[in-house]
C-alpha cells in the first residue's frame, strides 16, 4: 500500500534519509521505530507529500505521489507530530473542514465526525473554539480528523506522545479496528514498547537507514542468532539499556 524506493532527503550536505526501500502491505499496522533524529518525521512528511524528496519515489496504492499528488493524497490521512489547527474553528467545524479538503460533506460525514468526537470524549466540546482546547484535546481532534474522510492509508507521527492512558487505549483500539477493515497504518515511534504493543510489522530506522524489518517473531529470531542480530542493532541504535530492554521484551 505504501512503497518507498531509494527515498532520500538531504538538508544541505546532511543526509537525513538515506536511500530507503520499504513496503507496507495493505491491512497492516506498520511501526516505524527509531531513536530521536533517526529520520522518521522526515520520511513520513515525504510520504504525506508535504516535503519534497531529494531522490527516490513514494507510491501510495500504486500511485506515484510526485506524478499524481492529488490522487495519491486523496487516499491518505496524515497525523503530524506538531499539528496546526485553525484556532478560530470549533471542533465540529474543523472536522467539516478536513472532510471538505477531501471533497466530502453531508449527513454521513456529520455522523462520522460526531461518533469520532464522542469516542474521544470531545462531544461536549464540539462547538467550542479550538483555542480553548488543551494540548491533549487538540491531539485527539487531529486524530479524529484523520478518520473522518475514510482514508485508505493513515500515516501517523508519534501518536502516543502526550496522550493520557485512556486516550492511548482508545487510539490503540481504533487503529486496530481500522486495519482489520483492510486499511493501512504506518506509525512512527521512538519506543520499542509502543511498537511491540501495537504493530504487526516494524522497520527500524537509524541515521537515515533501515537497519532491520519484519514481524516481531522474525526480529526475535534474528535477535537470537547472527552477528548482526537485533541486540547489536539496538546497541548501535540507542545504547546498552535499550538493547537489554529490547531483548527482555522479545524474550518475554
Ligand atoms: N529542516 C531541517 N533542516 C536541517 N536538518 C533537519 C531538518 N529537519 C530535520 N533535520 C535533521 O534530520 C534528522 C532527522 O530528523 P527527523 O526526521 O525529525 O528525525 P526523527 O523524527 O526520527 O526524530 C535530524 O538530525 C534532524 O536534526
Ligand atoms: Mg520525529
Amino acid at each position: 500500500m505504501i512503497r518507498l524506493q531509494q527515498l532520500t532527503k538531504r538538508y544541505g550536505s546532511f543526509t537525513a534519509v538515506n536511500a530507503i526501500d520499504l513496503e507496507v502491505p495493505r491491512g497492516q499496522l506498520f511501526g516505524f521505530l527509531g531513536p530521536n533524529g533517526a529520520g522518521k518525521t522526515t520520511t513520513l512528511r515525504m510520504i504525506a507529500g508535504i516535503l519534497r524528496p531529494t531522490g527516490g519515489t513514494v507510491e501510495i496504492g500504486g500511485i506515484d505521489i510526485a506524478r499524481d499528488p492529488m490522487a495519491a493524497k486523496m487516499k491518505l490521512g496524515f497525523i503530524p507530530d506538531r499539528p496546526f489547527i485553525y484556532e478560530k474553528l470549533t471542533g465540529a467545524e474543523f472536522m467539516r473542514f478536513v472532510a471538505g479538503l477531501y471533497d466530502q460533506e453531508g449527513p454521513e460525514v456529520e455522523h462520522r465526525a460526531r461518533e469520532l468526537l464522542a469516542l474521544f470524549d470531545l462531544e461536549e466540546w464540539r462547538d467550542e473554539l479550538v483555542e480553548s482546547y488543551s494540548h491533549g484535546m487538540r491531539q485527539k481532534l487531529i486524530i479524529s480528523s484523520a478518520f473522518v474522510h475514510r482514508a485508505e492509508v493513515i500515516v501517523v507521527d508519534e501518536p502516543m506522545v502526550g496522550l493520557d492512558p485512556k486516550a492511548a487505549r482508545i487510539l490503540k483500539d481504533l487503529f486496530r479496528e481500522y486495519v482489520n477493515r483492510g486499511n493501512t497504518i504506518m506509525m512512527s515511534t521512538h519506543t520499542l514498547e509502543v511498537a511491540e504493543a501495537m504493530c504487526d510489522r516494524i522497520a527500524i530506522i537509524q541515521a537515515g537507514k533501515i537497519r532491520a524489518s519484519g514481524t516481531m517473531a522474525e526480529l526475535r529470531q534474528s535477535a537470537e542468532g547472527g552477528a548482526e542480530g537485533l541486540e547489536e542493532i539496538f546497541l548501535k541504535l540507542t545504547g546498552e539499556n535499550a538493547a537489554r530492554e529490547l531483548i527482555e521484551v522479545l524474550n518475554a
